[in-house]
């Protein structure tokens, strides 16, 4: 089964045309070295009802494995995007959270400054990660290897069993 990936930047100034999206690609050349797929990808501003709906829509509609929000997690006023997030998940996952900021801490101290957040949402696992390129691929590698077998534990793959 090919992991099917969404990827949502999260950024007033790339959205209004004032920096580019370095962290969508960055995250997307992270997962192009592996067999997944990014299957989606979308550029927003910090608005909350436009995460909710994006996440619920590549959720429910798109049934994505996981989708990977980049930016809006940190202190800044306009920085909601946990609570976008928090308003669609079924169930919280905070071991990957605690894992990410953890392994973050080892590389500055700012990684406590993120609020990121992650979950599920039906068969998805929805992952928030900071907003600069260096420090989304930094989050991501912290938790990659375990995602595949979190995917076959959501699906009731009977594979799941052989990691355990
Ligand atoms: N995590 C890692 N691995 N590397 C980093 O450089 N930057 C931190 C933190 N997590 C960082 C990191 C900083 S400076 C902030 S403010 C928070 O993530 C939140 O980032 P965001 O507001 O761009 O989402």
């Amino acid at each position: 089964m090919v992991i099917r990936v969404g990827i949502i930047t999260v950024s007033d100034r790339s959205w209004n045309g004032e920096r580019a999206d370095l962290s969508g690609p960055a995250l997307e050349t992270l997962i192009n070295k592996t067999d997944w797929e990014v299957a989606a990808k979308a550029l927003l501003p910090d608005q909350i009802d436009l995460i909710r709906d994006k996440l619920i829509e590549w959720s429910d509609d798109k049934a994505l494995d996981i989708i990977l929000t980049t930016g809006g997690t940190g202190f800044s006023p306009r920085d909601i995007t946990p609570e976008a997030t928090l308003a669609v998940l079924d169930r919280q996952a905070p071991g990957l959270a605690e894992v990410m900021r953890a392994s973050s801490l080892k590389l500055t101290p700012n990684a406590m400054l993120s609020r990121a957040v992650t979950g599920i949402r039906g068969s998805t696992v929805i992952i928030n990660l900071p907003g600069s390129p260096k420090a989304a691929v930094e989050n991501l590698q912290a938790i990659i290897n375990v995602l595949p077998h979190a995917i076959q534990l959501l699906h009731n793959d009977p594979a799941a069993e052989i990691g355990h």
